[in-house]
């Protein structure tokens, strides 16, 4: 029987190691979960305190609650938003019963509203070192802020491509 420290280490060895598409400061995108690809995060509804949860990528029209902004374009410091919503950490501790990230009005001062989209890997990292993450890839299920780390890493890739 191999050891769980092989099956480990045979895990990490076949996980895509993905470098996302560069997206332009102002784009809209949907970022795709490598643990399912029909998989992206968005907000649960367009109001403010709508929590981030794994939903279908839509049509990427206007109208399109699954399509966000990333106002600094990728490897820039910046805000996700949709509709002047934008995602929020404000209050969320990762590994705690407030874990849930969610969406708040915009606000530029908002140092938990600052959010990289990184292209290797594909992370979307706060200052704190935390990245969003995925637990559990199903439609509606809560989108979390984890620690970035090599352990969680495969809960924590998203590929993000600009909407048409
Ligand atoms: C991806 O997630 C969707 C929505 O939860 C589900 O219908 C689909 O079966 C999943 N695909 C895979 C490959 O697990």
């Amino acid at each position: 029987m191999k050891s769980f420290a092989t099956l480990l280490s045979a895990a990490i060895a076949v996980m895509p190691f993905v470098t996302a598409d560069f997206i332009p400061a102002g784009s809209a995108a949907h970022f795709f979960s490598s643990q399912n690809t029909s998989l992206v995060f968005a907000p649960s509804a367009a109001a403010s305190g709508a929590d981030l949860q794994a939903a279908l990528a839509e049509d990427g029209s206007s109208s399109d609650i699954t399509a966000l902004i990333v106002t600094a374009g990728t490897g820039v410091p910046g805000q996700i938003s949709y509709g002047g919503l934008c995602i929020s950490a404000n209050g969320v501790v990762p590994e705690s019963s407030n874990q849930v990230l969610y969406v708040a009005d915009c606000d530029p001062e908002d140092a938990a509203q600052i959010w990289t989209v990184n292209e290797t890997p594909a992370t979307v990292s706060n200052a704190d070192g935390n990245c969003i993450s995925l637990g559990r890839p199903a439609r509606g299920v809560p989108v979390i802020l984890d620690v970035c780390n090599d352990v969680l890493l495969p809960h924590e890739i998203w590929n993000p491509k600009v909407v048409a």
